[in-house]
């Protein structure tokens, strides 16, 4: 029986290992991880992330093939194959602070593997890491391996929270980077086989170590890519009197370009995205190519600019101050289908509003009081370190307010945010919403969930990204 191990039991980990381990009745699947809180939470009923469909999986597998432990070193030395998807968060201090990848946790676990190997094993890199990574965790392995063989691969995930389930059965593509020695070839078919027990042979490619690295990198600077174009068309929308939703459908229609990824909202979040365009521009400026490094370093900057730009309207629609008055803000999750907060643009939103004296009362249906206060509490980049991975009692922000319910959010609110796009804020009673707010009653659509007519014929004064505006928003003054 072939034995997997994999290092981190997060967003990543857990999912992809649950789908093998499903997919691969013979194959033995262990996660791990450093933290007693995930591992304890993978083991019990509620499990510590919400993805849809991922409950039935973990249940069907675990205790027959599939395992969470916090027995790093025993799980490492059976383990044929092993994963390692721990976090690679923005570096915080130092040399490339605020843009390199932070590779503290990776190199850890990667001398935890040198350590207590007693056998050859084949090391996957399912973590995005910075191209040329493989070479750094190759030396750490060797250096220390007392005649062990180790071959490193790399086998970058592509899944999307939300539908990660859904990704991990039918990928567009798996990825699979190895040495083009015949040790490092026999590795690469080694992980192929387990992929090929539900992934057709077409959709499994293979390449150089680099070029696997690279891949994710790049895939990922091209998905911001496309919504931070889209966001950029959005403002020009507002100015001129053109509908981006019509835009974005036109310029999808062409078969170059392609309908996804197209819709204009109140900006990217996730943990992904930013610190991954970031850790480029790095790895572009310490190649010596400022040029490239600033292309992609601008879809970070339209970003911003977006989300500084729906905080600006808010305020400059309600005559130019939000100090006191209360503002519902309806989805705090980067997006839908998920409790993940991380880089949400909510984060800015809310500190936006803030800063401005709003009192906010928040709802999101998969978050956590705790969570939207810990995220409120933190400074940019903080939140994927350990520290912040341990349970900890910030000091509440006293503006805010969570509730479990949009309607009691919104009650007595002078506006509401709309800035995730859960289905359920499709069909919430405005009518009602409306009668329990103040007079006059915005909304600012941040994901454009509503219908903006309707919501006029209601009384609301609509504000939705990149639509024709609201005759009263035309008479506020210019947002930049
Ligand atoms: P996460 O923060 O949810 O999980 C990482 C886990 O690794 C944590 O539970 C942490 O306790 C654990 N860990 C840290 N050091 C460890 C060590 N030495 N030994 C064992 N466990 C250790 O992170 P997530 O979201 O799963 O991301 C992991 C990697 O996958 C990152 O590099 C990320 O960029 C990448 N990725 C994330 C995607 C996402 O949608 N979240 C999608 C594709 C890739």
């Amino acid at each position: 029986m072939v034995k997997i191990c994999c290092l981190g039991a997060g967003y990543v980990g857990g999912p992809t290992m649950a789908v093998i381990a499903l997919k691969c009745p013979s194959i033995e699947v262990v996660v791990v991880d450093i933290s007693v809180a995930r591992i304890s939470a993978w083991n019990s009923d509620q499990l510590p992330i919400y993805e849809p469909g991922l409950d039935d999986v973990v249940k069907q597998c675990r205790g027959r093939n599939l395992f969470f432990s916090t027995d790093l070193e025993k799980h490492v030395s059976e383990a044929d194959i092993i994963f390692v998807s721990v976090n690679t968060p923005t570096k915080t201090r130092g040399l490339g602070a605020g843009k390199a990848a932070d590779l503290t946790y990776w190199e850890s676990a990667a001398r935890m593997i040198a350590d207590v190997a007693k056998s050859d094993k084949i090391v996957v890199e399912k973590s995005t890491v910075p191209v040329k990574t493989a070479e750094a965790i190759e030396k750490i392995l060797t250096h220390n391996s007392r005649g062990i063989n180790f071959q490193i691969l790399s086998n970058p995930e592509f899944l999307a929270e939300g539908t990660a389930i859904q990704d991990l059965f039918q990928p567009d593509r798996v990825l699979i980077g190895g040495r083009e020695t015949p040790e490092g070839q026999k590795a690469v078919r080694a992980l192929k086989d387990v992929y090929a027990n539900w992934v057709p042979e077409d959709r499994i490619l293979t390449t150089n170590l680099w070029s696997a690295e690279l891949s994710k990198l790049a895939a990922n600077a091209f998905l911001a890519q496309r919504i931070s174009s889209v966001n950029a068309i959005s403002a020009l929308c507002e100015a001129t009197g053109a509908n981006v939703a019509e835009v974005a459908f036109s310029v999808g229609k062409d078969t170059r370009i392609g309908p996804k990824f197209l819709n204009a909202s109140v900006g990217f979040g996730g943990s992904c995205f930013q610190k991954d365009i970031l850790n480029l521009v790095y790895i572009c400026e310490c190649n010596g190519l400022p040029e490239v490094a600033n292309y992609w370093k601008q879809v970070i900057k339209i970003n911003d600019y977006q989300k500084s730009r729906f905080v600006n309207r808010v305020v400059s629609s309600m005559f130019n101050t939000v100090a006191g008055k209360k503002i519902a803000v309806l989805g705090f999750a980067f997006k839908k289908d998920t409790g993940d907060t991380r880089e949400t643009p909510a984060i800015d939103v809310c500190k936006g509003l803030l800063g401005d004296k709003a009192k906010i009362s928040i709802y999101d249906p998969q978050v956590t009081e705790d969570q939207i206060q810990r995220d409120l509490a933190m400074n940019k980049f903080d939140w994927d370190h350990p520290i912040h991975l341990q349970p900890m009692s910030p000091t509440a922000v006293k503006q805010v307010t969570v509730t479990w319910d949009a309607y009691e959010a919104t009650k007595g609110a002078h506006g509401v945010c709309i800035l995730t796009e859960w289905d359920e804020f499709k069909s919430l009673d405005y009518k009602k919403i409306y009668d329990n707010m103040q007079k006059p009653a915005f909304v600012f659509d941040g994901r454009n969930v509503v219908d903006p007519e309707k919501l006029r014929e209601i009384g609301f004064i609509v504000y939705s990204i990149g639509k024709p505006l609201d005759p009263w928003l035309k008479d506020m003054p210019a947002v930049a």
